[in-house]
């Protein structure tokens, strides 16, 4: 991250749009349950996935991320997975005659690990009910608006086109239509002048790593359940 990008986060935690804290009572009731097993889903360059393999291990998130499913071969999520020793499967997308039978192998996959949550951090693939009856109520994802706001691809272009002052990023239970699902966490990111996609992204996705490890204690304590 270049330090200009550092500094306006600096600045726009001085004006308030911090991500939300998960309150003690969840962290201790999260890490008193069995360590959670996550299979993790991504298409890009995975820096979701890391943020959550870090949480694990400074001792945050009691999870283990049993695998990462990429559908892309040139994802460098995958060589992340290298680097921290997670097991990794290629389930390239064009390899199935459908969305269903991909679907089908991941669930396979995720099953076969016995993984408890989903976990889909920068996964571009529509998900069918295939996946989502497999693991009901079990399938995250995070997208990088303030959801229902710009749904789909390029959120953050949407985002300024719209001419919004702020924007952000929601971690959200999956539902079959796309970018929808009960929210878990949001956080807020200011648009600030001479803002592109490429800037404004830098910071929501500063956002999106602190708040989907927080998501996931949050959804997996069942205190978000109990509404
Ligand atoms: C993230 O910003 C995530 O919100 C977005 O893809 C990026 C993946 O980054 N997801 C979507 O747009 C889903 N509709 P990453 O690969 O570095 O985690």
């Amino acid at each position: 991250m270049s330090r200009a990008i550092e500094l306006i986060i600096e600045k726009q935690q001085h004006l308030g749009f911090l991500s939300p804290e998960v309150p003690p009572e969840v962290w201790s009731r999260h890490r008193q349950q069995p360590k959670l097993r996550l299979g993790v889903l991504a298409s890009g360059s995975g820096s979701n996935f890391e943020a959550i393999a870090q949480a694990i291990a400074d001792g945050v998130l009691n999870a283990e991320i049993t695998q990462l499913v990429y559908n892309n071969p040139e994802a460098k999520a995958g060589d992340r997975a290298d680097r921290w020793g997670i097991p990794k499967q290629l389930l390239n997308h064009r390899e199935f005659p459908s969305r269903e039978a991909l679907d089908d192998a991941i669930v396979a996959a995720m099953q076969q690990q016995q993984v408890d949550w989903i976990i889909m951090a920068g996964w571009m693939r529509i998900v069918t009910a295939r996946l989502i009856n497999a693991f009901p109520n079990r399938v995250l994802n995070i997208h990088p608006s303030l959801l229902p706001s710009f749904r789909g691809a390029h959120a953050t272009e949407q985002a300024l086109a719209a001419g919004v002052k702020v924007t952000g990023c929601t971690v959200h239970q999956v539902a079959l239509a796309v970018d929808s699902g009960p929210i878990v966490i949001q956080a807020a990111v200011p648009i600030l002048p001479g803002d592109t996609p490429a800037t404004l992204h830098a910071r929501i996705q500063h956002q999106e790593h602190q708040i989907y490890p927080r998501a996931i204690a949050l959804a997996a304590s069942g205190v978000w359940d109990e509404g």
